[in-house]
């Protein structure tokens, strides 16, 4: 048995102990009563008893030292700002960012932010985004960090949700070369959302000027500069550090919730055995602090380990050029990336020879990560034959915050399999199964489940609504907690994720929901019933169609209302859905029994054999969706 299957095997069979050892690598101001907590199942909890502070684990023990941990760091370069939108690159030591962390988290309290008040972070990249989620952290309230790229009416939705104390944002965005402003988006937000928010702070940039609102704006640098920097407040393991919304199948977003124990040692575990990352080494995650990977891998993983964290404004390619990403890594040395393929495509495209690559000495540079989205054999192939570095494919979601399967490059490199996240990561038991529950043997294809109890730093339940938890993830397989994703294992136990059966849809490793986007449409006055599905795309993997069928007697031209539709979800959701494609039909597919055949759509989409459910009540309905999206082939439906 190799040493990955041997730790595998080991963390799953005496979790306690494997975990409890990896809680060793925390500082704890009083240690875990408990490792895994099963006396409330199926909500398991980690680290029960125990009490620490994740903002100190990032930030204080570096400088402060104590537990053995030697202090040199203080002066180490924790985060590396670079922007190439603005034309700046600024750095921040281990010292100077526990500073401004410390001060903003005093004025968060002169606001009257508590433990467990939630704080919603509305911002571009910039390092008060970092800042400000890292001072949540240091005074026990809950951020919840909203992607700049999603409108008013999904932040709106979120702030009902969270019911914020403060909201933190910024005067604006940069979008390549666009400005995009965010203060209009948030007082619109607030406007429509029914919680008010008591206070909202906002950074003013230079490219725009945020017209503040009396008694409630706060000028970040004027809060900051009349308060004084706070200590870390100690919490309980099991406090929620943050919450993050992701997409699921409806238009109500998932309130992902993250525990401040189990996600310190996760994500410190995974730093140096997924990652094989060492303390003082440069690890850049190319993502948005919107998402959970810049959750996890720009803001806490690389702090909990001691590393340098690269927090990037641009874009891979256009930020000047697709040589962008080599720049940044030869500027600061990076060891370790981690992006989305969509931005390795991004970067084939208009680069396919590599000549920007060549231009910069990469010396330092290890290995790539990829992941938000399955790897494609030529992407692989491309990325690989340019780098000539391990090029990492690994899978996990935001519910459970670190990856599920990966090649552990800090346990044992494992041969790669293009197409494969390789295996299941220590922590992980994970399962193939068929409609009925029955575990699938391999190369069988069926739903991806992880045996319960999750791992130390996955989603402990639902903000404020356990029920739903329950219903979404936990119901479907007793014992199991569902992906969504479909897959297989292959003869050699490497999985093969295959895409989402659900309605979840990925672009450009940006998750999305069509059931969203169908509420959206459902809106317009037009509009009689509708449905979304993702298709495939070169660039980013997936993008969204809408199918759209109006009510008798709307004589507007059909383009007419398709350009309407692309703008409704553009206000609404935002630019980054990337909708571009609304076709009015006469019908949809469905079944004698009403339900629209959306799986038998996606499958024409995507150029598979479609099988016509017998229950389908008027088989021309299908001719027309593959008339639509496929108007040049012949292939019958
Ligand atoms: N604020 C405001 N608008 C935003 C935004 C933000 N933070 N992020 C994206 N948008 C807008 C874009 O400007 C674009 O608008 P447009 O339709 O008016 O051009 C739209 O949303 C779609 O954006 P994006 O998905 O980024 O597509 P793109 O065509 O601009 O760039 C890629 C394509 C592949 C280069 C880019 O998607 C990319 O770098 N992807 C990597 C994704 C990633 O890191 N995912 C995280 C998981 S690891
Ligand atoms: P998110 O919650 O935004 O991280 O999106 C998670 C979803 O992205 C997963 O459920 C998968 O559908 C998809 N995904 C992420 N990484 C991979 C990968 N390496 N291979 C296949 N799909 C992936």
């Amino acid at each position: 048995m190799g040493r990955l299957d041997e730790l595998h095997r080991q963390s799953l069979e005496d979790p306690q102990r494997f975990w409890g050892e990896a809680a060793q690598s925390i500082h704890w101001y009083r240690r875990p009563r408990v490792v895994l907590d099963d006396s409330n199942t199926p909500f398991y909890r980690w680290f029960s008893g125990g009490e620490l502070n994740t903002c100190c684990n990032a930030l204080d023990r570096w400088i402060d030292g104590g537990d053995g941990i030697d202090r040199r760091r203080a002066d180490q370069v924790a985060l590396i700002y670079d922007s190439p939108v603005t034309n700046t690159v600024a750095r921040f030591t281990y010292r100077e960012l526990r500073d401004a962390v410390a001060t903003f988290a005093g004025l968060l309290q002169q606001l009257g932010v508590g433990r467990g008040d939630r704080v919603v972070i509305y911002m571009p990249m910039v390092p008060e985004a970092a800042i400000a989620m890292l001072a949540c952290a240091r005074i026990g309230a809950i951020h919840s960090v909203v992607f700049g790229g999603f409108a008013p009416h999904e932040l709106a939705i979120r702030i009902d949700d969270a019911k914020p104390r403060v909201i933190v944002s910024a005067s604006c965005g940069i979008e390549v070369k666009r400005v995009i402003e965010y203060k209009p988006l948030l007082d619109r937000a607030i406007e429509m959302a029914a919680h008010q928010p008591d206070r909202c702070v906002i950074l003013q940039r230079p490219m725009a000027h945020a017209s503040l609102v009396a008694d409630r704006d706060i000028d970040w640098h004027e809060g900051v500069a009349r308060v004084q920097p706070v200590p870390c407040v100690p919490v309980a393991a099991t406090d929620p550090l943050y919450i993050l919304y992701t997409s699921g199948t409806t238009g109500r977003p998932k309130g992902v919730v993250r525990d401040n124990g189990g996600h310190a040692v996760a994500l410190r575990w995974s730093m140096s055995n997924i990652y094989g990352v060492q303390p003082g080494e440069v690890y850049w995650a190319a993502s948005d602090v919107g998402w959970v990977v810049g959750h996890s891998y720009i803001v806490y993983g690389p702090l909990l380990a001691g590393c340098t964290s690269v927090l990037y404004e641009g874009k891979p390619v256009g930020t000047p050029d697709p040589g962008a990403f080599w720049r940044v890594i030869s500027e600061h040395q990076v060891t370790t990336l981690f992006t989305a393929p969509t931005a390795f495509r991004a970067i084939k495209k208009e680069d396919p020879g590599g000549a920007h690559f060549r231009r910069y000495d990469l010396a330092s540079f290890r290995a790539l990560f990829l992941a938000g989205e399955r790897t494609d054999p030529d992407t692989y192939h491309w990325a690989t034959d340019l780098l000539r570095r391990p090029v990492i494919d690994h899978w996990w979601q935001t519910e459970t915050g670190w990856p599920v399967a990966a090649n552990c490059l800090g346990i044992e490199a494992l041969p790669v399999k293009p197409g494969s996240p390789t295996k299941p990561v220590p922590g992980y038991q994970v399962d193939i199964l068929a409609p009925d529950g029955t575990v699938l043997p391999a190369t069988r294809e069926g739903a991806i489940a992880i045996k319960l109890p999750l791992p130390p730093g996955t989603l402990p339940t639902l903000w404020n609504d356990d029920a739903r938890f329950v219903s979404s993830y936990l119901t479907q397989f007793p014992g199991y907690y569902v992906t969504g994703d479909g897959g297989f294992f292959d003869a050699d136990g490497y999985l093969n994720v295959m895409g989402r059966i659900d309605d979840v849809i990925n672009v450009a490793g940006h998750r999305l929901s069509t059931g969203a986007m169908e509420e959206v449409i459902a809106t317009h006055p037009a509009v009689a019933e509708c449905a979304v599905i993702g298709v495939a795309d070169e660039l980013k993997g997936q993008v969204p169609v809408g199918f759209v069928v109006l009510k008798a007697g709307i004589e507007t031209e059909p383009a007419i209302v398709e350009a309407a539709l692309v703008q409704l979800i553009r206000e609404q959701i935002g630019a980054v859905a990337s909708f571009k494609r609304a076709h009015v039909v006469a019908r949809l597919p469905k079944t004698r029994s009403g339900k629209i055949l959306r799986a038998t759509m996606r499958a024409i989409a995507d150029g598979k054999p479609v099988d016509i459910p017998s229950t389908i009540d008027d088989p021309a309905a299908l001719e027309e969706i593959k008339g639509a999206l496929h108007p040049d082939s012949q292939q019958p439906a």
